[in-house]
């Protein structure tokens, strides 16, 4: 079981939410404040500006070697599961498959109302799209601080960590729960759990191995 975070993308230019000593502004707020559900609620048009921001920087981006070594993997190892906490579909660009999707998708938008989920390359809606079945205004199909996981998939996910023998977490700061709590559940079941990152962070200390250094560079050497 993979489980990754912002940092593997850092390499293809996504920038990260922490690390570096900076944590993300954007106009002035905190990233965990325009990605909050009370800000959905209170401001949905700003919290679509920020997402078509992110999209807008993401458009040109591409995946780095680090996807294309996990996707490579997944060929490689029977019961390889791949579970990220990126929004950015670099994961999928790179060609892996099946991937569990922890904090949902930048590409996608949901309907509150009716559920329905949306591909935001097929809507030109301008800055505040609406459902095309039911009407409604959509909203970015991810995860706000302060709303559960997608239903099913970090049952997924805590259930390959309760079974796999290696886990590898790359590129998380490990702060944001449940995600984080994935390579602990893997560790207290038995797996060998390996942390890649340039930085500790405070799961290193639970590692068997901490491989200190970028993602492109170290998966491609694994
Ligand atoms: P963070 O931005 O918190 O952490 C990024 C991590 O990547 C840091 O530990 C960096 O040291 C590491 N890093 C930087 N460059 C790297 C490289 N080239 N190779 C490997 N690692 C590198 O990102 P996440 O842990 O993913 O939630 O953040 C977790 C969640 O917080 C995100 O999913 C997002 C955010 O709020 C939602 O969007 C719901």
């Amino acid at each position: 079981m993979v489980l990754t975070g912002a940092g593997i993308s850092a390499e293809s230019g996504v920038p990260t939410f922490r690390g570096g000593g900076n944590t993300a502004v954007w106009k002035g707020m905190p990233f965990d404040m325009i990605s909050s559900a009370r800000m959905l609620e209170g401001d949905l048009p700003a919290v679509w500006e920020w997402f078509n921001y992110r999209r807008g920087l993401l458009e040109k981006l591409k995946p780095n070697a680090a996807h294309f070594a996990l996707a490579q993997w997944q060929d490689r190892f029977q019961d390889f599961m791949l579970v990220t906490q990126n929004i950015d579909n670099l994961h999928q660009a790179a060609g892996s498959r099946d991937v569990v999707e922890l904090h949902g998708n930048i590409w996608r938008a949901r309907c509150p109302t009716c559920a329905t989920r949306h591909d935001l390359r097929e809507l030109h809606d301008g800055s505040l799209p609406s459902c095309s079945d039911c009407g409604d205004p959509l909203r970015p199909d991810v995860v706000l601080f302060g709303e559960t996981l997608p239903p099913g998939a970090f049952e997924r996910a805590a259930e390959k960590a309760q079974s796999c023998d290696l886990c590898f977490v790359v590129g998380t700061s490990a702060v944001v729960y449940p995600a984080a709590g994935l390579p602990e559940i893997a560790g207290n079941a038995g797996a060998y759990v390996v942390e890649v990152n340039p930085e500790r962070t405070p799961l290193s200390d639970l590692c068997d191995e901490v491989i200190t250094g970028n993602a492109g560079e170290i998966l491609t050497l694994l």
